[in-house]
């Protein structure tokens, strides 16, 4: 149960897009149906920035950002600063993005990397679920709420994606984030099933609005979103046909 949440307090939606499809995203598409949830009476600020179009360096690794300044990144001349100030200003950031090879796409970890400067400094602090090392938050603010939504190809969500969410348990701590993860998304948009694609995105939108009431969604809720449309059965026979038919794009 979440007690430092007051939906009406919420203003400012970042949404951090990783694909490097940019807004042809599959992933995008159950972002946006999730934003439809989470805006349904259209107050919200909504800016969705495309990670592939940022000017971001690789992190240098020289930890100004922890050691000779209290959080201030030696690359000044790039995009983190701004993105930065977006984050800090938000009250929900939703990084959208595929699951490549179990876990982040490059860009997306770039901008992990950089974003260090947002990290406490390790002093020997331990995470208070699971008594693990943890760095926490330099600017902690309990009313913002983290989410993840990512989409993969394939089936068995929980355990596709358990290295992410070690990796996120690890950074944000076990109850500090919400991850909505898809499975089998971008065949259901190839096939064009407009009812099967509805109507299976109205259980993202309806989680939008769930979690605007709220401010999170239970396992439940979420092992529900993460159900994939198809059989196994089904979907097999649909890869089989695309990469069938990509070949003979090919000839
Ligand atoms: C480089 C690369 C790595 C991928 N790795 C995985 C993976 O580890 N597991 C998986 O299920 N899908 C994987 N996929 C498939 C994508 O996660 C999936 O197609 C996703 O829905 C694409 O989302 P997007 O359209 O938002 O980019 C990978 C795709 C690419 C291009």
């Amino acid at each position: 149960m979440v007690t430092n949440w007051n939906k009406d307090e919420v203003k400012k939606v970042l949404v951090i897009n990783g694909s490097p499809n940019r807004n042809r995203s599959n992933t995008l598409v159950v972002t946006k149906a999730f934003l439809k949830g989470l805006n349904e009476d259209n107050k919200l600020d909504i800016e969705i920035v495309n990670a592939s179009d940022l000017n971001v360096k690789p992190c240098l690794g020289c930890l100004s950002c922890w050691g000779r300044t209290a959080g201030e990144c030696v690359i000044r001349n790039d995009d983190i600063l701004p993105l930065k100030e977006k984050i800090l200003t938000a009250d929900i950031i939703i990084a959208s993005y595929p699951l490549y090879f179990f876990s982040m796409p490059g860009v997306m970890k770039l901008i992990t990397d950089r974003l260090l400067s947002m990290m406490a400094t390790y002093e020997g602090q331990k995470a208070p679920e699971n008594g693990q090392s943890f760095h926490g938050f330099r600017y902690y603010n309990e009313k913002q709420r983290f989410i993840i939504i990512s989409s993969c190809a394939y089936t068995e969500a929980k355990a596709a994606y358990q290295s992410l969410l070690l990796q996120h348990d690890a950074i944000c701590g076990k109850s500090n984030y919400t991850a909505i993860l898809v499975p089998q998304m971008k065949t259901l948009l190839d096939l064009h099933n407009e009812n099967k694609i509805s109507r299976y995105l109205n259980k993202f939108t309806l989680a939008g609005q769930l979690f605007r009431q709220q401010g999170f969604l239970s396992l439940e809720e979420l092992e529900n979103l993460s159900k994939p449309p198809f059989t196994e059965g089904a979907y097999k026979i649909f890869l089989n046909n695309f990469w069938e038919s990509e070949k003979n794009k090919g000839k």
